[in-house]
């Protein structure tokens, strides 16, 4: 994070809070999120998207208290189960700045979404429509809005490429059925469709596929002016801006997409002589990723004729995003200065398989043993919220650190917890 010092015998403060100090208080793994970094890049996105909404992408991570930062921000909220949305609600979201996605919305999903009154809903597939009328009622009213894949091939991974019509999230530009199901929309008196949507994929860190991404939708957004004569009010162009995981890699330029995309929308709109729609974007890892640090202590120091491996006491459990995606991070020795030259290791995790790799092949002072700490840079995005109960090693906790004081936001995982859901025998 932005906030982030050195202190004296390789210490690291973050939000004026020593790591080494959290450590030991709080006991490790733990994951250390930044206030005033979630925060700041809340502000990065309101100033950068004067004109438009930004909405919160909360699968990245959520808890209550990131459901209040960013809504003293001023952020939306995008969900994608009930789980997110009740959570979100409780915590005191205002639901109808919530936008409800996903491709199976369960039974669960849209009965909370209609009684608590969510914003938007995205319309996912042809057989949503009806199902959500039907939800909804010949005497309700709901918004939504329809989910586009616009052709584009972008993201950083083949798992989180969203834009072609080869992963199964939306309804498909090229084929017609976007256009399709626009019009069984628009047959729905109780829905109210307000706009078009479109997330390409994630970890993006060129503007131009969204550029491209952007004209087709606003193509479409004419064609359904000619065929229907209404101007939708709303454009989504989701989220999906890539970050920086280790020193010198590339990162989305916010300032440039904001003004490339307004440039580009005008430009388009003005071309098919049709009202400029508001814009909705939502970022959910450049909102926290940067802004979160991983800690843990080395368990054990094993060389083999091959590597030296650094096992610490998390893992794929808390982080499976090297596993999944062959993401590389850059771990670095915590709290004690050392003298010791440089050497290759890979830290792995204490999970029983030999894929449990947080880092492969990355440099670690020559003499790291048992006891030391190690801190993981930019892990605040899809590791705690993609996180599992593998081996009962147990969630860690997430401590938020403001302004020189440290608190739980969310505890440890404890045997307990998973003795209390254990219910037969
Ligand atoms: N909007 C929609 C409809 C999405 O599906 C997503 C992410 C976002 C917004 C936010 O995207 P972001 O700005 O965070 O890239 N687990 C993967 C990332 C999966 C993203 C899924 N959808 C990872 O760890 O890289």
């Amino acid at each position: 994070p932005a906030s982030t010092r050195r202190l004296p015998h390789g210490g690291l403060a973050v939000g004026g809070v020593s790591l080494a100090e959290v450590a030991d208080r709080f006991e490790t793994p733990a994951y250390v999120l930044d206030e005033g970094e979630v925060r700041g890049r809340c502000r990065t996105y309101q100033d950068a998207f004067p004109d438009a909404d930004v909405l919160y992408a909360a699968k990245a991570f959520l808890s209550r208290a990131v459901v209040r930062w960013v809504r003293e921000e001023g952020l939306g909220l995008d969900v994608c189960s009930a789980g997110e949305l009740e959570l979100a609600v409780t915590a005191g979201f205002p639901p109808e700045r919530i936008v409800l996605h996903g491709n199976a919305k369960s039974p669960r999903d849209l009965e909370a979404a209609l009684r608590l009154g969510v914003g938007r809903i995205v319309i996912d597939g042809p057989s949503e429509i009806a199902r959500i009328a039907a939800a909804v009622g010949p005497e309700g009213h709901q918004k939504v809005m329809v989910r586009v894949v616009p052709g584009v091939s972008a993201g950083g991974h083949d798992k989180i490429r969203t834009g072609t019509d080869d992963q199964k999230f939306g309804l498909s530009l090229t084929d017609g059925s976007a256009q399709h199901a626009v019009s069984r929309i628009l047959g729905q008196p109780q829905l109210e469709l307000t706009g078009l949507h479109c997330h390409i994929g994630s970890q993006i860190t060129e503007v131009k596929p969204y550029l491209v991404a952007l004209r087709r939708m606003v193509g479409l957004m004419a064609r359904i002016r000619d065929a229907h004569g209404i101007v939708l009010p709303e454009l989504d162009m989701g989220g999906g801006h890539g970050i920086a995981y280790r020193p010198g890699e590339p990162a989305l330029d916010l300032t440039a997409l904001a003004r490339r995309l307004r440039a580009e929308l005008v430009a388009g709109c003005g071309a098919a002589r049709l009202a400029v729609p508001r814009l909705l974007i939502e970022p959910g890892r450049a909102v926290v990723g940067p802004a979160g640090v991983a800690l843990y202590r080395v368990l054990a120091v094993k060389h083999t004729g091959e590597k030296v491996f650094v096992a610490v006491d998390g893992g794929m459990s808390d982080n499976p995003r090297p596993a999944l995606y062959g993401v590389r991070y850059a771990p670095r020795l915590l709290g004690r200065a050392s003298t010791a030259g440089p050497r290759t290791a890979t830290v792995v995790g204490r999970h029983c398989e030999a894929g449990d790799i947080l880092a492969a092949d990355v440099e670690l002072p020559g003499d790291v043993h048992p006891g030391d700490l190690l801190a993981v840079p930019v892990a605040g995005a899809y590791q705690l919220s993609m996180a599992s109960g593998y081996n009962l090693v147990g969630r860690p906790a997430v401590v938020a650190v403001h302004e020189g004081t440290a608190r739980v936001l969310v505890r440890r995982e404890t045997l307990d917890d998973f003795r209390n859901r254990d219910v037969g025998d």
